[in-house]
Protein backbone atom coordinates (compact mmCIF):
# COMPACT_ATOMS: atom_id res chain seq x y z
CA UNK A 1 0.00 0.00 0.00
CA UNK A 2 1.29 3.25 -0.47
CA UNK A 3 1.59 6.28 1.79
CA UNK A 4 -1.39 8.13 0.26
CA UNK A 5 -3.18 4.97 0.58
CA UNK A 6 -2.75 4.30 3.99
CA UNK A 7 -3.26 7.79 5.25
CA UNK A 8 -6.29 8.20 3.41
CA UNK A 9 -7.91 4.60 5.00
CA UNK A 10 -6.23 5.96 8.88
CA UNK A 11 -8.58 8.57 8.54
CA UNK A 12 -11.34 6.87 7.37
CA UNK A 13 -10.54 4.75 10.81
CA UNK A 14 -10.45 7.62 12.87
CA UNK A 15 -13.70 9.12 11.63
CA UNK A 16 -15.31 5.97 12.06
CA UNK A 17 -14.30 5.74 15.29
CA UNK A 18 -16.31 8.53 16.13
CA UNK A 19 -19.13 7.31 14.43
CA UNK A 20 -18.33 9.63 11.36
CA UNK A 21 -18.93 9.27 7.61
CA UNK A 22 -17.36 12.42 6.62
CA UNK A 23 -16.10 16.40 8.10
CA UNK A 24 -19.61 17.69 8.13
CA UNK A 25 -18.37 21.64 8.31
CA UNK A 26 -18.19 23.35 4.81
CA UNK A 27 -17.23 26.75 4.02
CA UNK A 28 -19.71 28.09 1.73
CA UNK A 29 -23.24 27.84 1.74
CA UNK A 30 -22.65 27.24 -1.73
CA UNK A 31 -20.93 23.90 -1.22
CA UNK A 32 -23.79 22.41 -0.04
CA UNK A 33 -27.07 20.69 -1.29
CA UNK A 34 -29.91 21.31 -0.24
CA UNK A 35 -31.02 18.76 1.47
CA UNK A 36 -27.86 18.63 3.27
CA UNK A 37 -28.61 22.44 3.98
CA UNK A 38 -31.96 21.58 5.10
CA UNK A 39 -30.12 19.13 8.03
CA UNK A 40 -28.10 21.32 9.02
CA UNK A 41 -29.50 25.04 8.91
CA UNK A 42 -30.26 26.56 12.27
CA UNK A 43 -31.68 29.16 14.11
CA UNK A 44 -32.88 32.22 12.57
CA UNK A 45 -36.20 31.52 13.35
CA UNK A 46 -37.52 35.29 13.81
CA UNK A 47 -35.87 35.91 10.52
CA UNK A 48 -37.12 33.12 8.22
CA UNK A 49 -40.63 34.71 10.04
CA UNK A 50 -40.39 38.09 9.12
CA UNK A 51 -39.38 37.07 4.94
CA UNK A 52 -41.82 33.97 4.86
CA UNK A 53 -44.56 37.02 6.19
CA UNK A 54 -43.74 38.94 3.50
CA UNK A 55 -44.68 35.52 0.87
CA UNK A 56 -47.84 35.45 2.45
CA UNK A 57 -49.11 38.79 0.92
CA UNK A 58 -49.57 39.66 -2.97
CA UNK A 59 -47.54 42.63 -3.13
CA UNK A 60 -44.24 42.07 -4.81
CA UNK A 61 -41.32 42.96 -2.23
CA UNK A 62 -37.83 43.76 -2.59
CA UNK A 63 -35.64 42.02 0.21
CA UNK A 64 -31.87 42.89 1.31
CA UNK A 65 -30.12 41.05 2.94
CA UNK A 66 -26.85 42.13 4.91
CA UNK A 67 -24.66 41.00 7.77
CA UNK A 68 -21.00 40.09 7.80
CA UNK A 69 -18.98 37.65 5.63
CA UNK A 70 -19.27 34.27 6.72
CA UNK A 71 -22.90 34.84 8.85
CA UNK A 72 -24.84 33.08 7.05
CA UNK A 73 -27.01 35.15 4.04
CA UNK A 74 -26.56 32.80 1.55
CA UNK A 75 -27.48 30.01 3.44
CA UNK A 76 -30.34 32.33 4.62
CA UNK A 77 -31.40 32.94 1.04
CA UNK A 78 -30.96 29.26 -0.11
CA UNK A 79 -33.33 28.02 2.84
CA UNK A 80 -35.72 30.41 1.76
CA UNK A 81 -35.84 29.58 -1.55
CA UNK A 82 -35.80 25.68 -0.36
CA UNK A 83 -39.03 26.21 1.59
CA UNK A 84 -40.70 28.46 -1.64
CA UNK A 85 -40.23 25.83 -4.09
CA UNK A 86 -41.22 23.10 -2.15
CA UNK A 87 -44.35 25.19 -0.98
CA UNK A 88 -45.26 27.89 -2.48
CA UNK A 89 -47.83 27.19 -5.29
CA UNK A 90 -47.41 29.19 -8.81
CA UNK A 91 -43.78 31.17 -7.26
CA UNK A 92 -41.13 30.46 -9.63
CA UNK A 93 -37.72 30.87 -7.49
CA UNK A 94 -34.51 31.32 -8.99
CA UNK A 95 -30.91 31.87 -7.85
CA UNK A 96 -27.51 33.47 -8.86
CA UNK A 97 -24.00 34.40 -7.51
CA UNK A 98 -23.95 37.72 -9.48
CA UNK A 99 -21.13 37.15 -11.82
CA UNK A 100 -18.18 39.39 -11.74
CA UNK A 101 -18.22 42.28 -13.92
CA UNK A 102 -22.12 42.17 -13.93
CA UNK A 103 -24.81 43.88 -13.70
CA UNK A 104 -28.14 43.03 -11.39
CA UNK A 105 -30.11 43.29 -14.79
CA UNK A 106 -27.66 40.85 -16.83
CA UNK A 107 -27.61 38.58 -13.80
CA UNK A 108 -31.49 38.46 -13.44
CA UNK A 109 -31.70 37.63 -16.80
CA UNK A 110 -29.05 34.47 -16.12
CA UNK A 111 -30.95 33.46 -13.29
CA UNK A 112 -34.31 33.46 -14.87
CA UNK A 113 -33.70 32.04 -18.54
CA UNK A 114 -32.02 29.25 -16.28
CA UNK A 115 -35.01 28.83 -14.24
CA UNK A 116 -36.95 28.37 -17.28
CA UNK A 117 -35.39 25.07 -19.61
CA UNK A 118 -38.65 24.71 -21.39
CA UNK A 119 -38.80 28.67 -22.65
CA UNK A 120 -36.48 28.40 -26.12
CA UNK A 121 -36.61 31.87 -26.03
CA UNK A 122 -35.10 32.29 -22.26
CA UNK A 123 -32.82 29.31 -23.77
CA UNK A 124 -31.80 31.59 -26.94
CA UNK A 125 -30.97 34.77 -24.45
CA UNK A 126 -28.58 32.13 -22.62
CA UNK A 127 -26.91 31.41 -25.61
CA UNK A 128 -26.12 34.94 -26.94
CA UNK A 129 -24.73 35.54 -23.52
CA UNK A 130 -22.48 32.55 -24.14
CA UNK A 131 -23.59 30.36 -21.90
CA UNK A 132 -24.84 26.95 -21.46
CA UNK A 133 -28.30 26.78 -22.10
CA UNK A 134 -30.10 24.23 -19.68
CA UNK A 135 -31.66 20.77 -20.40
CA UNK A 136 -35.04 20.66 -19.91
CA UNK A 137 -35.32 18.45 -16.90
CA UNK A 138 -36.30 15.34 -17.48
CA UNK A 139 -38.27 14.68 -14.57
CA UNK A 140 -41.51 16.92 -15.15
CA UNK A 141 -43.08 18.34 -11.96
CA UNK A 142 -46.57 19.85 -11.83
CA UNK A 143 -47.93 22.98 -12.95
CA UNK A 144 -47.33 25.73 -11.34
CA UNK A 145 -44.37 24.19 -9.39
CA UNK A 146 -40.85 25.40 -9.94
CA UNK A 147 -39.53 22.43 -11.36
CA UNK A 148 -36.15 23.92 -11.65
CA UNK A 149 -33.79 26.85 -10.16
CA UNK A 150 -33.61 26.50 -7.03
CA UNK A 151 -32.94 22.11 -6.86
CA UNK A 152 -29.21 22.44 -7.69
CA UNK A 153 -27.51 26.17 -7.95
CA UNK A 154 -25.18 26.46 -10.96
CA UNK A 155 -22.66 28.23 -9.70
CA UNK A 156 -19.95 28.08 -13.49
CA UNK A 157 -20.92 31.84 -14.06
CA UNK A 158 -19.07 33.17 -11.49
CA UNK A 159 -15.77 32.25 -13.45
CA UNK A 160 -17.14 32.27 -17.26
CA UNK A 161 -16.89 35.78 -18.54
CA UNK A 162 -20.55 36.67 -19.51
CA UNK A 163 -21.30 38.03 -23.43
CA UNK A 164 -23.31 41.34 -21.92
CA UNK A 165 -26.69 41.73 -23.54
CA UNK A 166 -27.21 44.83 -24.99
CA UNK A 167 -29.97 45.90 -23.36
CA UNK A 168 -30.11 43.33 -20.15
CA UNK A 169 -33.17 45.50 -18.87
CA UNK A 170 -35.54 44.97 -21.67
CA UNK A 171 -34.31 41.76 -22.42
CA UNK A 172 -35.31 40.79 -18.79
CA UNK A 173 -38.66 42.72 -18.74
CA UNK A 174 -39.27 40.58 -21.76
CA UNK A 175 -38.61 37.14 -20.30
CA UNK A 176 -39.97 38.00 -17.40
CA UNK A 177 -43.65 38.66 -18.73
CA UNK A 178 -43.43 35.04 -20.47
CA UNK A 179 -42.68 33.82 -16.82
CA UNK A 180 -45.32 35.27 -15.48
CA UNK A 181 -47.96 33.97 -18.19
CA UNK A 182 -46.93 30.75 -16.38
CA UNK A 183 -46.52 31.68 -12.66
CA UNK A 184 -47.95 34.12 -10.62
CA UNK A 185 -44.50 35.21 -8.75
CA UNK A 186 -41.36 35.27 -9.78
CA UNK A 187 -38.60 35.88 -7.12
CA UNK A 188 -35.19 36.17 -7.90
CA UNK A 189 -31.95 36.15 -5.62
CA UNK A 190 -28.77 37.71 -6.77
CA UNK A 191 -26.26 37.14 -3.82
CA UNK A 192 -22.53 38.01 -3.15
CA UNK A 193 -23.21 41.71 -3.54
CA UNK A 194 -21.62 41.97 -0.29
CA UNK A 195 -18.32 40.64 -1.59
CA UNK A 196 -18.56 43.83 -4.09
CA UNK A 197 -16.97 46.63 -3.09
CA UNK A 198 -19.77 49.56 -1.34
CA UNK A 199 -19.03 51.51 -4.33
CA UNK A 200 -19.50 49.18 -6.71
CA UNK A 201 -22.60 47.84 -5.30
CA UNK A 202 -24.04 51.43 -5.11
CA UNK A 203 -24.08 52.27 -8.59
CA UNK A 204 -25.06 48.86 -9.43
CA UNK A 205 -28.27 49.28 -7.35
CA UNK A 206 -28.58 52.80 -8.84
CA UNK A 207 -28.49 51.35 -12.25
CA UNK A 208 -30.79 48.35 -11.51
CA UNK A 209 -33.58 50.81 -9.76
CA UNK A 210 -35.74 50.26 -12.87
CA UNK A 211 -35.76 46.17 -12.81
CA UNK A 212 -35.70 46.48 -8.90
CA UNK A 213 -39.25 48.58 -9.17
CA UNK A 214 -40.37 46.34 -11.89
CA UNK A 215 -43.11 42.94 -11.51
CA UNK A 216 -40.77 40.35 -9.99
CA UNK A 217 -39.89 39.89 -6.16
CA UNK A 218 -36.09 40.32 -5.34
CA UNK A 219 -33.40 38.93 -2.41
CA UNK A 220 -30.10 40.39 -2.82
CA UNK A 221 -27.31 40.28 0.02
CA UNK A 222 -25.29 43.11 1.07
CA UNK A 223 -22.93 45.07 3.06
CA UNK A 224 -23.02 45.70 6.77
CA UNK A 225 -21.49 48.64 6.26
CA UNK A 226 -22.51 52.25 6.43
CA UNK A 227 -23.21 51.98 2.93
CA UNK A 228 -26.23 49.81 3.49
CA UNK A 229 -27.38 52.23 6.10
CA UNK A 230 -26.96 54.95 3.24
CA UNK A 231 -29.26 53.11 0.98
CA UNK A 232 -32.01 52.30 3.38
CA UNK A 233 -31.95 55.88 4.25
CA UNK A 234 -31.04 57.57 1.36
CA UNK A 235 -32.33 55.63 -1.56
CA UNK A 236 -35.48 55.47 0.48
CA UNK A 237 -37.72 53.00 -1.54
CA UNK A 238 -35.63 50.60 -2.70
CA UNK A 239 -36.27 47.78 -0.43
CA UNK A 240 -39.59 46.98 1.53
CA UNK A 241 -37.54 44.99 3.82
CA UNK A 242 -33.93 44.71 5.18
CA UNK A 243 -32.86 42.31 7.27
CA UNK A 244 -29.37 42.40 9.22
CA UNK A 245 -28.26 39.12 9.73
CA UNK A 246 -26.29 38.53 13.49
CA UNK A 247 -24.15 36.53 14.98
CA UNK A 248 -26.08 33.54 16.76
CA UNK A 249 -26.28 33.29 20.33
CA UNK A 250 -24.23 30.58 22.00
CA UNK A 251 -27.08 28.12 22.45
CA UNK A 252 -28.26 28.17 19.04
CA UNK A 253 -24.36 27.81 17.93
CA UNK A 254 -24.25 24.74 20.17
CA UNK A 255 -27.29 23.35 18.42
CA UNK A 256 -25.87 24.07 15.10
CA UNK A 257 -22.51 21.94 16.08
CA UNK A 258 -24.72 19.22 16.98
CA UNK A 259 -26.40 19.27 13.63
CA UNK A 260 -23.59 19.56 11.56
CA UNK A 261 -22.35 16.48 13.38
CA UNK A 262 -25.33 14.45 13.07
CA UNK A 263 -25.59 15.07 9.01
CA UNK A 264 -23.11 13.10 9.04
CA UNK A 265 -23.42 10.06 11.86
CA UNK A 266 -23.07 6.92 10.37
CA UNK A 267 -25.92 5.59 13.03
CA UNK A 268 -28.47 6.73 15.00
CA UNK A 269 -28.65 10.93 15.29
CA UNK A 270 -28.41 11.73 18.72
CA UNK A 271 -30.21 15.47 18.43
CA UNK A 272 -30.90 16.32 22.13
CA UNK A 273 -28.14 18.90 22.93
CA UNK A 274 -27.94 17.85 26.35
CA UNK A 275 -26.90 14.31 25.63
CA UNK A 276 -22.77 14.61 25.95
CA UNK A 277 -22.85 12.30 22.79
CA UNK A 278 -24.75 14.30 20.41
CA UNK A 279 -21.55 16.39 19.72
CA UNK A 280 -18.84 13.38 20.28
CA UNK A 281 -15.86 13.07 19.47
CA UNK A 282 -16.20 16.32 20.69
CA UNK A 283 -16.98 16.70 25.08
CA UNK A 284 -19.69 19.20 25.49
CA UNK A 285 -16.81 21.39 27.22
CA UNK A 286 -14.83 21.31 24.16
CA UNK A 287 -18.00 21.97 21.94
CA UNK A 288 -18.50 24.62 24.10
CA UNK A 289 -15.23 26.26 24.06
CA UNK A 290 -15.53 25.77 19.83
CA UNK A 291 -18.33 27.83 20.20
CA UNK A 292 -17.63 30.19 22.07
CA UNK A 293 -14.22 30.55 20.11
CA UNK A 294 -16.45 30.67 16.85
CA UNK A 295 -18.03 33.78 17.77
CA UNK A 296 -21.88 32.98 16.62
CA UNK A 297 -20.28 33.64 13.09
CA UNK A 298 -21.91 30.39 11.26
CA UNK A 299 -18.58 30.07 8.69
CA UNK A 300 -15.94 30.11 11.74
CA UNK A 301 -17.52 27.02 13.60
CA UNK A 302 -17.55 25.75 10.17
CA UNK A 303 -14.00 26.37 9.46
CA UNK A 304 -12.69 25.94 13.04
CA UNK A 305 -14.38 22.42 13.44
CA UNK A 306 -13.10 21.28 10.15
CA UNK A 307 -9.17 21.93 11.22
CA UNK A 308 -9.93 20.39 14.44
CA UNK A 309 -11.25 17.59 13.34
CA UNK A 310 -8.62 17.55 10.70
CA UNK A 311 -6.13 17.97 13.31
CA UNK A 312 -7.68 15.30 15.83
CA UNK A 313 -7.93 12.40 13.07
CA UNK A 314 -4.34 13.03 11.97
CA UNK A 315 -3.34 12.75 15.64
CA UNK A 316 -5.75 10.01 16.03
CA UNK A 317 -7.59 10.72 18.99
CA UNK A 318 -10.58 9.15 20.42
CA UNK A 319 -11.99 12.65 21.82
CA UNK A 320 -11.23 16.13 21.65
CA UNK A 321 -10.02 17.01 24.36
CA UNK A 322 -9.06 20.59 25.49
CA UNK A 323 -5.50 19.97 24.45
CA UNK A 324 -6.49 18.47 20.96
CA UNK A 325 -8.75 21.14 20.65
CA UNK A 326 -5.81 23.62 21.29
CA UNK A 327 -4.04 21.99 18.52
CA UNK A 328 -7.04 22.00 16.19
CA UNK A 329 -6.73 25.80 16.53
CA UNK A 330 -2.82 26.84 15.90
CA UNK A 331 -3.82 24.21 12.87
CA UNK A 332 -6.12 26.47 11.50
CA UNK A 333 -4.35 29.58 12.58
CA UNK A 334 -1.23 27.54 10.23
CA UNK A 335 -3.56 26.80 7.12
CA UNK A 336 -5.26 30.35 7.26
CA UNK A 337 -1.94 31.90 7.10
CA UNK A 338 -0.59 29.40 4.95
CA UNK A 339 -3.35 30.23 2.09
CA UNK A 340 -2.05 31.02 -1.31
CA UNK A 341 -2.73 33.71 -2.48
CA UNK A 342 -1.21 36.00 -0.26
CA UNK A 343 1.66 38.51 -1.48
CA UNK A 344 4.13 40.17 0.95
CA UNK A 345 1.53 43.09 1.27
CA UNK A 346 -1.16 41.02 2.16
CA UNK A 347 1.11 39.64 4.87
CA UNK A 348 2.15 43.20 6.05
CA UNK A 349 -0.99 44.65 6.55
CA UNK A 350 -2.46 41.56 8.19
CA UNK A 351 0.56 41.47 10.49
CA UNK A 352 -0.10 44.99 11.53
CA UNK A 353 -3.95 44.57 12.24
CA UNK A 354 -2.55 41.64 14.33
CA UNK A 355 -0.30 44.23 15.98
CA UNK A 356 -2.46 46.89 16.74
CA UNK A 357 -5.61 45.01 17.37
CA UNK A 358 -7.93 46.76 15.25
CA UNK A 359 -6.65 48.66 12.07
CA UNK A 360 -8.57 51.82 10.74
CA UNK A 361 -7.89 55.43 9.73
CA UNK A 362 -7.17 56.05 13.16
CA UNK A 363 -4.73 53.24 14.16
CA UNK A 364 -2.71 53.26 10.69
CA UNK A 365 0.54 55.74 10.94
CA UNK A 366 2.28 57.18 7.96
CA UNK A 367 5.22 54.97 8.26
CA UNK A 368 2.58 52.16 8.07
CA UNK A 369 1.34 53.49 4.78
CA UNK A 370 4.45 54.65 3.42
CA UNK A 371 5.85 51.25 3.60
CA UNK A 372 2.87 50.01 1.47
CA UNK A 373 3.58 52.87 -1.02
CA UNK A 374 0.02 54.33 0.36
CA UNK A 375 -0.71 58.01 1.10
CA UNK A 376 -4.15 57.25 2.51
CA UNK A 377 -5.97 54.28 4.75
CA UNK A 378 -8.42 54.06 1.67
CA UNK A 379 -6.18 52.73 -0.65
CA UNK A 380 -5.31 49.45 1.16
CA UNK A 381 -9.03 49.19 1.44
CA UNK A 382 -8.86 46.41 -0.88
CA UNK A 383 -5.94 44.12 0.48
CA UNK A 384 -8.34 44.51 4.16
CA UNK A 385 -11.40 43.29 2.08
CA UNK A 386 -9.68 40.78 0.77
CA UNK A 387 -8.33 39.58 3.84
CA UNK A 388 -11.87 39.93 5.25
CA UNK A 389 -13.25 37.36 2.30
CA UNK A 390 -10.01 34.88 3.02
CA UNK A 391 -11.39 34.97 6.58
CA UNK A 392 -7.94 36.39 8.10
CA UNK A 393 -9.85 39.60 9.40
CA UNK A 394 -13.43 41.02 9.73
CA UNK A 395 -14.39 44.41 9.63
CA UNK A 396 -16.22 45.41 13.00
CA UNK A 397 -19.88 46.73 12.72
CA UNK A 398 -18.67 50.37 13.90
CA UNK A 399 -20.45 53.83 12.48
CA UNK A 400 -17.25 55.03 11.20
CA UNK A 401 -16.08 53.57 7.88
CA UNK A 402 -13.44 50.60 7.99
CA UNK A 403 -12.23 48.96 11.31
CA UNK A 404 -10.88 45.56 10.80
CA UNK A 405 -9.49 43.32 13.43
CA UNK A 406 -8.59 39.46 13.62
CA UNK A 407 -10.81 36.96 13.14
CA UNK A 408 -11.14 33.91 15.97
CA UNK A 409 -9.45 31.85 13.43
CA UNK A 410 -5.71 33.32 14.10
CA UNK A 411 -4.12 33.36 16.59
CA UNK A 412 -2.89 36.41 17.80
CA UNK A 413 -0.26 36.32 20.74
CA UNK A 414 -0.63 33.54 23.10
CA UNK A 415 -3.95 31.98 22.72
CA UNK A 416 -4.89 32.26 26.25
CA UNK A 417 -4.47 36.57 26.09
CA UNK A 418 -7.00 36.02 23.36
CA UNK A 419 -10.02 36.54 25.00
CA UNK A 420 -12.70 38.22 23.16
CA UNK A 421 -15.14 40.61 25.05
N1 LIG B 1 -28.28 29.15 10.09
C1 LIG B 1 -27.30 28.32 9.71
N2 LIG B 1 -27.33 27.02 10.09
C2 LIG B 1 -26.34 26.18 9.72
N3 LIG B 1 -25.29 26.52 8.98
C3 LIG B 1 -25.21 27.79 8.58
C4 LIG B 1 -26.20 28.76 8.92
N4 LIG B 1 -25.84 29.95 8.38
C5 LIG B 1 -24.69 29.72 7.74
N5 LIG B 1 -24.30 28.44 7.84
C6 LIG B 1 -23.07 27.86 7.28
O1 LIG B 1 -21.98 28.73 7.55
C7 LIG B 1 -21.15 28.89 6.42
C8 LIG B 1 -21.13 30.34 5.97
O2 LIG B 1 -22.43 30.74 5.61
P1 LIG B 1 -22.78 31.57 4.27
O3 LIG B 1 -24.27 31.54 4.12
O4 LIG B 1 -21.97 31.07 3.14
O5 LIG B 1 -22.29 33.03 4.72
P2 LIG B 1 -22.35 34.43 3.94
O6 LIG B 1 -23.14 34.20 2.69
O7 LIG B 1 -23.03 35.38 4.89
O8 LIG B 1 -20.93 34.81 3.70
C9 LIG B 1 -21.72 27.93 5.37
O9 LIG B 1 -21.04 26.71 5.46
C10 LIG B 1 -23.16 27.78 5.77
O10 LIG B 1 -23.69 26.57 5.32
MG1 LIG C 1 -22.62 34.37 0.76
Amino acid sequence: MNEADRIFDELETTLSHWGLREIPFSESASFLRRSQLGEVFTGRTQELQEVLTLFKGRERKRILVYGWVGIGKTAFILQVLSVLQRKAKDTLATYISLPPETDLATAALIALARAMPDDEWAQHQLNLMGLRPRKPPVQKTGKGRASIGVGEFNYEETTTPVTQPRFPTLSFEDLLERALKKYSRIVIAIDDLDKQDPARVRELLRNAQGMLKGGAWFMLTGHPSGLTRDILTRDLGLFDLALELKPLDQPTTYRMLVNYLNSARLQHARRDPDDPLAVHPFTPETARLLCERSDGVPRYLNRLGSYVLLKAATLRAELITPDILEQGFKYADQQLRGQTGLTPEDQYVLDLVLEKGILSDETVTLADLERLKAKEFSEILPILDKLVQLDLLRRLPSERAGEYAPTPLVLVGKPAEHKRE
